[in-house]
């Protein structure tokens, strides 16, 4: 992690000349047309009509992959897309150091097996009365109000219980946490410096706090996330200290904006839909297997890929080195892959990109299934029946990571 603040993601580019002009639309990924009508709205009808690949000038530039089969396939052929740069604006992407998210296979082979064996769905299955509680202990701290901010009393509190449980933390030190992880992704302050500073320290503290505890999980021989991580091997040797600190900082943050903010969009909808609601409410099993629905629906992440070789890509010539933004949205809510894709529908058998695909398909997969179904489950045995609050309009907010804000719920009371 490294300071993007004085990038300036509204930068705008002149067109290469391999672009054509009729591919050009200004499309601002950090303030989408028509957001405050809701993000997945906005991403849908910018996708209306359009060919399988435009380019905007905006945020230094870019290609944007319109169409659900393109943003697929781009996910799954790292040989012709590449993960070297994966966020915009690309001066920005070209900064930032994770572990392995920025690795092409066969470098992120041996990484990805050591995830995959901290976050497997046995092990994952472990966690589920720790994952459960947690979620019990936040609602019914929240029931007996009648109302809350769904998104500050329970989306960014219940992910930072679970990371805890997840590397067996102390729970009492998860407030601290939170506010390294805040402050690691929205640094701080008024000028560039001061968030670049908030950013660094965000980071120091993390690295502070949790140095100890690797040293002290050495050889050990736990099941959380960090023993196993820190005990792994890459091709054979030990991992480096910094690679060591930079895997376990992407599965804290990894897990946190993007199940904070997919809750919340959930429920704001949930809450607008109560016939949806009633469909699912002391019926476990069409929630469990709906799940996969929600995540078809409410898509968060919008990153991109770095093209690897000049190539003839569907009909357009992309150079090396362009960048194609690829929102996860765009497959979920693409018409001919789910009819009426705005609808809600726990029966169908959705097809969506909101976990990514191909090699770094999200490994925290396992484990964001398990907390949209517990959180559903709990929520809706104490507070059946709910509503957005009277006069309240959440806001939202696009990105790398889209937000949903002021999400005022209110309920009657027992
Ligand atoms: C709603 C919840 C979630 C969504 C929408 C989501 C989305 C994604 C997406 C789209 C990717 C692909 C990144 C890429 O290809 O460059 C990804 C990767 C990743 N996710 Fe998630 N994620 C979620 C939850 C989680 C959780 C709970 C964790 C951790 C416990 C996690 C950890 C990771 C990690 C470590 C990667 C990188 C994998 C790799 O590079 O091989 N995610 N996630």
């Amino acid at each position: 992690m490294t300071d993007t603040a004085t990038i300036d993601p509204r930068a705008r580019a002149a067109r290469p000349d391999h672009v054509p002009e009729e591919l050009v639309r200004d499309i601002d990924m950090y303030a989408l047309d028509g957001i405050e009508n809701g993000y997945h709205e906005a991403w849908k009808s910018l996708q209306e009509g359009q060919p399988d690949l435009v380019w905007t000038p905006l945020t230094g530039g870019h290609w944007i992959a319109m169409s659900g089969p393109v943003v697929k396939e781009i996910y799954e052929d790292p040989t012709r897309f590449s993960s070297e740069v994966i966020f915009l604006p690309k001066e920005a992407g070209e900064k930032y150091a994770m572990v392995p998210t920025r690795m092409d296979p066969p470098e992120h082979t041996p990484y990805r097996k050591l995830l995959d064996s901290a976050l497997n769905p046995a092990r994952i299955r472990e966690l589920e009365g720790m994952v459960r509680k947690a979620a019990i202990d936040l609602i019914e701290e929240i029931a007996p109000r009648g109302e809350c901010d769904f998104a500050m009393d329970y989306a960014k509190k219940f992910p930072v219980r679970v990371f805890m449980a997840l590397a067996d933390l102390p729970i009492e030190d998860a407030p601290k946490l939170a506010l390294f992880a805040d402050d690691m992704t929205r640094p701080r302050g008024n000028t560039p410096e001061e968030m670049a500073a908030c950013l660094d320290e965000a980071n120091k503290g993390f690295f502070a706090y949790v140095e100890p505890i690797i040293a002290a999980r050495k050889g050990g021989t736990g099941k959380d996330l960090i023993t196993t991580l820190v005990n792994g091997t890459i091709n054979g040797e030990p991992m480096s200290h910094d690679k060591e600190l930079g895997l376990i900082s992407l599965l804290l943050l990894g897990g946190l904006d993007t199940v904070v903010n997919f809750l919340s969009f959930m429920m704001i909808y949930l809450a607008r839909h109560p016939d949806k609601v009633a469909e699912v409410r002391g019926n476990d099993l069409k929630l469990m297997r709906g799940v996969e629905e929600l995540f078809r629906r409410f898509p968060v992440v919008s990153e991109a890929r770095m093209v690897a070789k000049d190539q003839t890509y569907r009909g357009v010539d992309l150079k090396r080195g362009d960048m194609i933004l690829i929102p996860t949205a765009l497959t979920g809510l693409d018409e001919n892959a789910n009819p009426d894709p705005l609808t809600l529908d726990w029966e169908r058998l959705p097809k969506h990109s909101t976990f990514g695909g191909g090699p770094h398909r999200c490994v925290g997969l396992h484990l964001a299934r398990m907390e949209a179904t517990v959180t559903l489950q709990e929520w809706l045995k104490r507070i059946p029946e709910f509503r957005l609050a009277d006069g309240c309009n959440p806001v939202y907010a696009s990105g790398i990571i889209a937000s949903a804000e002021n999400v005022r719920l209110s309920w009657n009371a027992k």
